[in-house]
């Protein structure tokens, strides 16, 4: 485990190591990613970081809020319901007019919930309150859940290959379930017809693995790094009482999340491990071993970390919430023997393709 003092040292020293690096946050109106950029700002000289969110009113406190914590760095809000793809590739458009080369992808949105209404179509899937507990297909014929937590980050990914590649260097951390890969339903990886919670769970984070490994592979200027973040009390956890009466919703989030969070990693925490993962040259791409092109120069006793192939500083990390590598390397070979991940990258452009054509 990488002690949370050894991350503050590697994070205090992001300000020396860089200076106007440009990033972009997709999710980073709430929780963990807003822990992570405001972490971030907070250790950075004047970064550039751009913000995709949905919500205008969110998006201007959080760009309030960095500006308190950093009045040098530049914060660019992109107002985007991102949880369609034409909509990704318009708020990738808008990046591209203005930047030529990317530092860092950091992306985290998503939400839970606990079944899928089959055959049903919701333009607005997330927002329909008859389905509080329950999830629709969204506009692009998806179930609006596994989109966020795969499809879309794929979306922003493949969309911003030429600017993360542009660079010496450059790294995407996808925010999810590293280690909790498991056997896809390779007839239904859409979940349309087998969708659970735990399913799309599996079937989100095997899919997140599969492609950044593909990425890593075929773009080794690229570190891919994949974090499962543990349990931390977001304002994500809400949703279990949202159709509550009054008084239990308040018992649960004044004193049921509260006792949770005495058990959980906090989030300030969490943000400062997300935004080690994100700058440690810990975790290099395949080509570029040394500072500063692969990262913050690593503390002393901070190994290099085996990637998803267990193998030293190979690009691509599957990481736990503590900075360690995890996953089933059994299952894992397999999945590299079959060339899993270039047939996951192939049903997801036949996914965008289809959606495109129909949008
Ligand atoms: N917290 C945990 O314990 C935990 C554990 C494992 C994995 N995760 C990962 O973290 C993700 C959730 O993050 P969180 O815990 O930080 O939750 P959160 O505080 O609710 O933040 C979720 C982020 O996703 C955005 N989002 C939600 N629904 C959206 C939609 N339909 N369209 C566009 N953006 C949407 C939110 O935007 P708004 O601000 O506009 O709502 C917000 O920026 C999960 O999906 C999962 O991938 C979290």
């Amino acid at each position: 485990m990488v002690s949370l003092k050894l991350v503050q040292q590697s994070n205090a020293a992001l300000r020396s190591a860089t200076s106007s690096q440009v990033s972009l946050f997709v999710g980073a109106t709430s929780g963990l990613a807003l822990a992570t950029v405001i972490e971030y700002a907070r250790q950075s000289t004047r970064p550039k970081i751009y913000i995709v969110g949905r919500n205008p009113s969110k998006l201007s406190t959080v760009i309030k809020d960095l500006e308190k914590v950093n009045a040098q760095g530049t914060y660019i809000p992109i107002q985007s319901e991102f949880s369609l793809f034409k909509n990704v590739d318009t708020a990738c458009e808008e990046l591209k007019a203005r930047e030529k080369s990317l530092d860092l992808l950091l992306m985290c949105p998503g939400y839970l919930k606990i079944g899928r209404v089959p055959g049903l179509y919701c333009p607005c899937a997330h927002q329909a309150s008859l389905l509080t507990w329950w999830t629709a297909d969204n506009e692009d014929g998806i179930e609006d859940t596994i989109s966020l937590r795969y499809y879309v980050r794929a979306r922003f990914i493949q969309n911003l290959l030429p600017l993360l590649s542009s660079l010496p260097s450059s790294r995407i951390v996808s925010i999810h379930g590293a280690g909790k890969e498991g056997h896809l339903n390779e007839d239904d990886l859409e979940l349309k017809h087998t969708f659970t919670m735990q399913n799309a769970a599996m079937h989100t984070s095997t899919m997140n693995t599969l492609a950044l490994e593909a990425i890593a592979a075929t773009h080794p200027t690229i570190s891919c790094v994949h974090v499962f973040p543990g349990i931390v009390i977001t304002p994500g956890f809400d949703v279990f009482s949202e159709d509550w009466a009054l008084p239990w919703r308040v018992l649960f989030r004044r004193m049921v999340l509260p006792l949770m969070k005495l058990f959980t990693t906090s989030l300030p925490e969490s943000g400062q491990r997300h935004l080690f993962h994100a700058t440690s040259a810990r975790y290099p791409p395949a080509e570029v071993k040394d500072p500063p092109g692969a990262g913050v120069a690593r503390p002393k006793g901070v190994e290099t970390a085996k990637g998803a192939d267990w193998e030293d500083g190979t690009g691509c990390y599957l990481l736990g919430y503590n900075g360690e590598t995890i996953g089933d390397k059994k299952l894992m070979d397999e999945y590299r023997h079959r060339g899993m991940g270039k047939k996951i990258w192939q049903h997801t452009q036949e996914v965008f393709d289809r959606a495109l054509v129909k949008g």
